[in-house]
């Protein structure tokens, strides 16, 4: 027997994740088909949707209206900050970013690849305006996981519109060129990266201001909130 609560989407809070999950990962790729669609059902009185699968909507405009948001809305002030450490360097970096940005108003989620769920990665692109990628270089290039997450970002095609690399090597390194080839499809703006050797230094550490500084007025340019 199905109850109620089962058949309909009740409980808002959960199904609003569950949806922004499956917007995220699957569908972001075809905002502009979702657009479309949306637009056709503009002034249409709608009572219920039942879609093919997943719970139907007694109260479709909960749904329409989140959906409204992650197709139409502008990106929000918030930089995504995916990023690797194996022994510690470009943590440091991560974190003297993280306050660096949060000092000029930017809003930062950072994601520690090595242990996470990628898809609240996807779910953080909906809204952001940029991606900064954290890169340790492993074997000439970009970790691994770092690929993965460049992979994603570029196939998701989300609506960030600035991207940067920041990250530690040792003694030879194309992380910057890779990510950045990888990156191309999305036409965003690459800003100046900051990729060290070794621990991060003191001009390390004012390069990293400036990265923020350009992020910072960028979003303000663009009047993001
Ligand atoms: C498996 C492995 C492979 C590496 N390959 C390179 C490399 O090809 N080029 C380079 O410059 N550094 C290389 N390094 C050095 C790291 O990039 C360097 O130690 C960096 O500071 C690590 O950053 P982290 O402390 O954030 O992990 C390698 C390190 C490891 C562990």
């Amino acid at each position: 027997m199905l109850w109620l609560h089962q058949l309909y989407a009740v409980d808002e809070a959960v199904i609003y994740e569950a949806a922004k999950r499956y917007y995220a990962e699957i569908m972001m790729p075809f905002r502009n088909m979702i657009q479309r669609n949306l637009e056709k059902l503009r002034g249409l009185r709608i009572d219920v949707i039942a879609p093919s699968h997943g719970p139907m909507y007694h109260k479709p405009s909960f749904i329409l209206e989140a959906y409204g948001d992650w197709v139409f809305s502008a990106p929000r002030n918030l930089v995504v900050l995916p990023y690797v450490s194996m022994h510690g360097s470009t943590k440091a970096i991560v974190n003297y970013f993280v306050s660096a940005l949060v000092e000029r108003g930017v809003k930062v989620q950072q994601f520690n690849l090595s242990r996470m769920d990628i898809g609240k990665l996807s779910m953080a692109l909906v809204d952001a305006a940029t991606a900064v990628l954290g890169a340790p270089t492993v074997l000439g290039g970009p970790h691994p996981n770092i690929l993965y997450a460049a992979h994603l970002l570029s196939a998701l095609r989300p609506k960030v519109m600035f991207a940067s690399v920041i990250g530690s090597y040792g003694w030879g390194t194309t992380v910057t060129q890779q990510i950045a080839q990888m990156l191309s499809p999305l036409k965003v703006e690459f800003l100046e990266p900051v990729v060290v050797k070794g621990y991060p230094r003191e001009d390390a550490l004012r390069a990293l201001d400036r990265l923020a500084s350009e992020i910072s007025e960028r979003h303000k340019k663009h009047g993001l909130t």
